[in-house]
């Protein structure tokens, strides 16, 4: 099967006409939705489709005092937000709409006394947090604002036995969590924190049967991480120890090839998350006709290139 660009191009244009329940209950994911709907258009080479005055109009509403960007208009600011907000100026080469001082103060203000993140002013710490402010910060490139090695000994502090990571020190190891401290520790300059055989080898685990991946063992296979896990292989030099081509074949088998889209497994509902994630993997796999992303960023390869030379 080949990758149907052209139906998952108007299956994401769909999304913003669309007014039924799904948008509403995804409402507060706003921010997040527009990222990872506006960076699969620009990997598959249809960006031009949107139209970008009205997102980024949309996007300056949801800038806040502090410098925090909220998921949607008149909602709360998160450090999840905001860094989708960053993102998605990136790809449009608009950084210069942000007031990158404060927004970089905003992130700043999140980092506790032992060096994790709070998501928000309400205080709950997650890895997660670790690499949207270091992503963040970096793409700004004012990552003088927070202590960097105290972020490191956080991220490092939440590392198992299996040579993976949890989202807090202790917590169990998921891929998710994974993707989030490879990822920082790699804009810190830190992965010598890892153990790249140890963390490579539960990575490549997570390959089944039907050549999908999944996120812990014994949990069922979807698309989702063959950005998580993948991104992760890609980051420690470790992405030919899977079978590329079955995930290959197991992310197309998950596309909507009537209506547009990609689910989550096979004959599952899509939505735009995983045609995301979908397409994000197969971009790391080197499909023909995609851009490349960034495994560390997630942004298209050029989109780094350009801020970072
Ligand atoms: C699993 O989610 C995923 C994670 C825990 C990582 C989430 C990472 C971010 C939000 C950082 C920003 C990401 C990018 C790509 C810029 P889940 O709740 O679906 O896990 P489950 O499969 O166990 O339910
Ligand atoms: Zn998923």
């Amino acid at each position: 099967m080949e990758l149907r660009v052209d139906k998952h191009v108007e299956f994401i244009k769909s999304l913003e006409k669309k007014k039924d329940f799904d948008s509403m209950v995804m409402e507060h994911l706003r921010m997040n939705g527009a990222y990872w709907g506006l960076t699969a258009l620009d990997l598959m080479g249809c960006r031009e489709d949107v139209d970008d005055a009205k997102v980024i109009s949309w996007l300056l509403q949801c800038k806040h005092d502090c410098g925090g960007f909220s998921g949607n208009i008149g909602h709360d600011p998160h450090i999840l937000y905001t860094l989708s907000a960053v993102q998605i100026l990136a790809i449009y080469d608009r950084m210069e709409l942000l007031d990158s001082d404060k927004a970089a103060s905003y992130i700043a203000s999140l980092q506790q006394e032992d060096g994790s993140f709070a998501g928000d002013e309400w205080g709950e710490i997650d890895t997660r947090f670790s690499y949207c402010a270091l992503c963040c910060l970096s793409l700004l490139k004012r990552l003088d604002v927070i202590n960097v090695e105290k972020a490191v000994d956080y991220i490092a502090s939440c590392k198992n036995f299996d040579g993976g990571f949890g989202s807090i020190p202790g917590g169990e190891s998921h891929a998710g969590q994974i993707f989030c401290c490879v990822s920082a520790l790699a804009i810190a300059g830190a992965l010598h924190h890892i153990d790249k055989d140890l963390l490579g080898w539960w990575l490549c685990e997570r390959q089944v049967k039907s050549g999908g991946l999944n996120g812990r063992p014994e949990k069922q296979p979807d698309v989702c991480y063959s950005w998580w896990v993948l991104s992760s292989l890609v980051t420690l030099g470790r992405v030919d120890w899977i079978d590329k081509e079955k995930l290959k074949t197991f992310i197309l088998d998950c596309q909507d090839t009537e209506e547009g889209g990609i689910s989550d497994r096979p004959n599952d509902a899509v939505d735009v998350f995983h045609t995301f994630f979908g397409v994000a993997g197969l971009s790391l796999l080197d499909y023909p006709g995609l851009k490349r992303i960034d495994a560390v960023y997630a942004l298209p390869v050029d989109v780094v290139k350009r801020i970072f030379g």
